[in-house]
């Protein structure tokens, strides 16, 4: 039996057969959202090879139960790359997804803004992406579902979803195309003004590699950065991780609503 078959078997073992209609991954600052959920919480320690989120600020559990009546599967914590350089260590969560017989995969994030008009405190939805990071989870990949074309990767119908779940609740959710970075450190004003010029709107540490492993896998995926800065160089304040945790709160709290009203409308 694979692993990720093993594990989905101790997690329906613990949270019930129903399957998810949908994941949640929370990014940095947003980990309290998986609190709201009347469920199951599985410490990512009771699930063996599960890669542990070691990031301050995020909530390393799965926690699976219903959340405005759907049935949802909820990562409190990502591993980055920056923590190991293994771009591909959300593939077993995102597999146990799969198995669990969920569909759609929703990613959040902390990022950092590079337009004067999606300012801090507020969300982004990704519409594209760029692989500024360069690394790659698929690579390694034997098999040729490893050629993954990336031409709609953010799903449209979810991405419709979200937009009138924002509109529904009178909150701003601007598109743009969010650039992968690998961090930890924060970008150069030079690699700002370089993502500027590639067409990116936000930057970021996380995000792209779930989405690259979620359309192999062949789940539905869309995500939601919540903008705690202006990119390097763009604004007085130095950048730093206490302001991503201070800021991100605002974000998350637009985001929940957002998302809130997304699943009541499923
Ligand atoms: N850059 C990269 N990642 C981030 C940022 C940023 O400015 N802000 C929050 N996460």
């Amino acid at each position: 039996m694979s692993k990720s078959a093993e594990l989905a078997d101790l997690i329906r073992s613990r949270a019930g057969t129903e399957p998810p209609a949908i994941g949640l991954v929370l990014g940095s600052g947003l980990g309290h959202l998986a609190d709201a959920v009347n469920g199951v919480a599985i410490p990512y320690s009771d699930l063996p090879g599960f890669p542990h989120a070691g990031v301050s600020g995020h909530n390393p559990k799965l926690v699976i139960g219903t959340l405005e009546g759907v049935r949802v599967a909820i990562f409190g914590g990502r591993v980055h790359y920056y923590e190991n350089g293994n771009p591909a260590e959300m593939r077993l969560p995102l597999e146990i997804l799969k198995e669990l017989g969920c569909g759609q995969l929703l990613l959040t994030n902390a990022a950092g803004s590079l337009r004067p008009d999606i300012p801090p405190g507020g969300l982004m939805m990704l519409n594209d992406h760029i692989n500024f990071a360069g690394a790659n989870p698929l690579i390694g990949e034997p098999s040729d579902a490893r050629f993954v074309p990336l031409t709609d990767a953010h799903d449209q119908d979810m991405r419709a979803a979200l937009t009138s779940a924002a509109k529904a609740e009178g909150i701003a959710l601007p598109e743009g195309v969010y650039c992968w970075f690998s961090g930890p450190c924060f970008e150069t004003p030079a690699e700002i003004r370089a993502a500027k010029i590639f067409g990116a709107d936000a930057v970021g540490m996380s995000t792209v590699p779930e989405v690259i492993l979620a359309r192999f896998l062949g789940l539905r995926v869309a995500a939601v950065s919540v903008i705690t800065n202006m990119g390097a160089g763009m604004a007085d304040e130095q950048i730093s991780h206490e302001q991503t945790k201070a800021v991100a709160p605002l974000g998350a709290a637009k985001l929940e609503r957002v998302l809130r009203r997304y699943l009541r409308n499923f």
